[in-house]
């Protein structure tokens, strides 16, 4: 058995492996699961629906606090919802996807959804999966991990996410997306101190679980 207030931090680009490993881990564990780059999405859905200039971070900002974001953190069903409706299919659209990294670079918005994240961090018994969560969300976190994969691997896994017509499964897009979270002024895309670097290349997701599973049921000793 783990420590049950155990803080899980999962952190890479997309197309790294996060979410299925993060899932993996937090099913295995009886832990509970937050995708944090899925409130990102949730947001930025909002900003689309109400037509906000997504490109004028003060337009996104002056509106950071009317989005009602919930998060389901079972594992087995993760959900999102966005002011009581189920947006977990909306917000993989290509049109969420090519505009989240702008959104998430305003930092009101950033503000707005470290205080959610915290209030679902709680007393801890989580997995938390984003971009920022052993660096900002969760410093303290007892365990960190820091998921990467080759640029075509990730492709080929954001193309079997959003479908093979998806017009943000490049590499080149990829890399656009990635240079956009990694060189943000708030809470980049970053390694952070502490963590444990995975290269899930060569890996099968049970692997990759097993690995992270492991260090957790070691942190605890
Ligand atoms: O993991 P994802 O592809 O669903 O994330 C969507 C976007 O949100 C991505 O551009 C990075 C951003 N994000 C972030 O800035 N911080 C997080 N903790 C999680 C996601």
């Amino acid at each position: 058995p783990v420590d049950a207030h155990v803080v899980v931090a999962v952190d890479g680009p997309s197309g790294s492996g996060k979410s299925s490993t993060a899932r993996g881990v937090a099913r295995t564990l009886g832990l509970r699961y937050l995708d944090t780059g899925a409130q990102f999405r949730a947001m930025t859905l909002w900003m689309l629906d109400h037509d906000v200039d997504v490109a004028d971070p003060a337009a996104v900002a002056a509106c950071v606090a009317e989005p009602r974001i919930e998060s389901g953190t079972d594992p087995d069903d993760p959900t999102i919802d966005l002011d009581d409706a189920d947006v977990g299919q909306a917000v993989r659209s290509d049109d969420v996807t090519a505009a989240v990294s702008a959104v998430a670079s305003v930092p009101e918005v950033r503000q707005r959804l470290l205080d959610l994240q915290r209030e679902y961090i709680g007393a801890g018994g989580i997995v938390v999966e984003g971009r920022d969560i052993g660096s900002v969300v969760a410093p303290e976190a007892g365990v960190k991990v820091y998921l990467t994969a080759d640029p075509a691997a990730r492709a080929a896994r954001r193309r079997a996410e959003a479908g093979e017509g998806s017009t943000t499964a490049s590499e080149q897009d990829l890399l656009r997306r990635d240079h956009i979270d990694s060189s943000r002024v708030t809470a980049p895309l970053t390694r952070p101190d502490g963590s444990v670097h995975i290269d899930t290349t060569g890996f099968t997701l049970a692997e990759v679980v097993a690995q992270v599973v492991t260090l957790v049921k070691d942190d605890d000793d």
